[in-house]
């Protein structure tokens, strides 16, 4: 039987601390809730004393969440250690994560001490945090740049004073992967009572290493892993949890597992970066829009004859229905033909031969073939069945204390339809309206408006992705203004389910 990898997730707590992504607490428990579906272990749910707000949130996910453990942060002073116990009080099963810096730029620079004077204050605080609950996390702040001999002393001088679980961060994401599992090892064969602890990673992304360290520190005896969905977090952020679930998962070789639940990965990693605001880089590995998306005709071919040709994961896995074949100047017949049957067309090869020729002369000129593209390529668009269908007019009433409406006319098949509702926004309510005239249920699964460039007068790029009977369905606009905008794409999604 492997070894079971303790998945810590601190979303909400090292990744909250990035500016713009702060949750109210009715977010943050539905993210909590999500992340007990997904099954981590351990959530890191704030840091109590930092604001009235962060210690009701760790009240009210102590009371939401049941099976994980619920964690909250503390500096190495009685105060922070008392205010997180209250804040915990309600929680089933409770964490203490106490911890100071070991480097010697924390030492000298930040607090202005000795490393005799932060060991007494380390077990001093373990030993305190221990009075509270019984699961007592310690950090040793940028152990990454610590001296590995004085961080072996004080991490057997913190689990002698009671630590269950040792966290070892690479504060500044400056280590190097064999280096952060040298040190790893170095502990393991170092301090003397590390059996009676769980030795943890918490690494940070500043040189792109987060992930690689992560994995060098489980290799080398780490058995908890600090993680963030997308890998939000400070600066360039924290070890993404997918990256690492997903790494152990497809090594079969290796001897650890985890207990996550991975076809919920792509669902998380979508309610997190909606509610956070924190769009997901769309090469992002695991959840990234293009992660599952092929786009050279070698490739296509090759994942057309066996998806494991280019694909280490299956896309089920995460969660995601299924890859998909882009058209792009790159692709070749067999992605053509691919996406052609989709759309329910088959032709002959001599027919395919003229329709690849004209297919790769509108590619030059777009960046990618869309579905309507290849109809209109085909010669049947807004024919029978087909649908044309365009948003004609929208005026919106919105503003402090109006009641936000939205009048939508959409022109479908030639037949012109309006329709008018209300909402919680101008945009709502144009949804709204545009779902009462096409009568079916849609369910809108993504929103994200990304300004281009930062003016004021900018485009914003919409994207919308619905859900209908089970598929999913996108669109796209820019525009100049974000509620056309967002309407237009909306419709576009729309369009391709008519
Ligand atoms: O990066 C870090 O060192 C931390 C600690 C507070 C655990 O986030
Ligand atoms: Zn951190």
């Amino acid at each position: 039987m492997s070894d079971k990898i303790i998945v810590f997730d601190t979303t909400l707590r090292d990744g909250e601390q990035v500016p713009g992504c702060q949750l109210n607490t009715v977010e943050k428990i539905e993210v909590a809730k999500a992340l007990e579906s997904l099954g981590v272990d351990v959530i890191e749910a704030g840091f109590p004393i930092s604001s009235p707000g962060d210690f009701q949130s760790v009240v009210a996910i102590s009371k939401a969440v049941s099976n994980p453990v619920i964690c909250g942060l503390t500096r190495a002073i009685e105060k922070d250690i008392e205010v997180a116990a209250e804040a915990l009080q309600y929680a089933k099963r409770k964490r203490i994560h106490t911890g100071i810096g070991t480097s010697p730029y924390h030492i000298k620079y930040k607090l202005n001490s000795t490393p005799d004077k932060i060991l007494e204050r380390a077990v001093a605080a373990v030993k305190y945090a221990k009075r509270f609950v019984e699961d007592v996390e310690f950090y040793a702040e940028d152990a990454g740049r610590s001296d590995n001999k004085y961080l072996a002393k004080v991490v057997e001088a913190v689990i002698a004073a009671g630590a269950t679980v040792v966290n070892i961060p690479d504060t500044t994401g400056y280590c190097l992967p064999h280096e952060f599992g040298n040190k790893i090892l170095y502990l393991m064969e170092n301090v003397s009572n590390v059996h009676k602890a769980v030795i943890s990673t918490h690494c940070h992304n500043d040189l792109g290493m987060a992930t690689a360290n992560t994995i060098e520190g489980v290799l080398n005896g780490a058995r908890q892993v600090e993680v963030t969905l997308n890998g939000i977090g400070e600066r360039a952020g924290n070890t993404s949890l997918e990256e690492v679930v997903m790494i152990l998962k497809s090594h079969k070789d290796l001897p650890v597992h985890t207990d996550i639940n991975t076809k919920q990965i792509y669902k998380t990693s979508r309610l997190v970066s909606s509610l956070m605001n924190m769009p997901v880089q769309p090469n992002k590995a695991i959840v990234g829009r293009n992660a599952f998306a092929h786009s050279s005709g070698i490739h296509q071919d090759g994942v057309l004859k066996n998806r494991e040709n280019y694909e280490i994961i299956n896309p089920k896995d995460v969660g995601i229905k299924e890859s998909s074949i882009d058209l792009t100047a790159r692709s070749g017949r067999a992605a053509l033909k691919y996406r052609l049957k989709n759309l329910g067309y088959s032709f002959a090869k001599k027919e395919i031969d003229k329709i690849y020729d004209r297919f790769l002369a509108l590619a030059d000129k777009k960046k990618e073939i869309k579905d309507d593209d290849l109809r209109a390529l085909i010669g049947k668009v807004a024919g029978k069945g087909d649908k044309a269908i365009k948003l004609e007019l929208l005026q919106v009433v919105c503003g402090k204390s109006a009641v936000p409406m939205a009048t939508v006319r959409l022109k479908i098949n030639d037949e012109i339809i309006s329709s008018t509702a209300s909402g919680n926004g101008p945009i709502d309510a144009a949804f709204t309206a545009v779902k009462q005239i096409i009568k079916r249920k849609v369910h809108l699964e993504e929103f994200l408006i990304q300004a281009i460039t930062r003016g004021s007068d900018d485009l914003g790029k919409v994207h919308v992705q619905i859900e209908n009977r089970g598929k999913l369905y996108y669109g796209f606009s820019a525009s100049t203004d974000i509620i056309s905008g967002a309407v237009e794409a909306f419709v576009d999604a729309i369009s391709k389910i008519i």
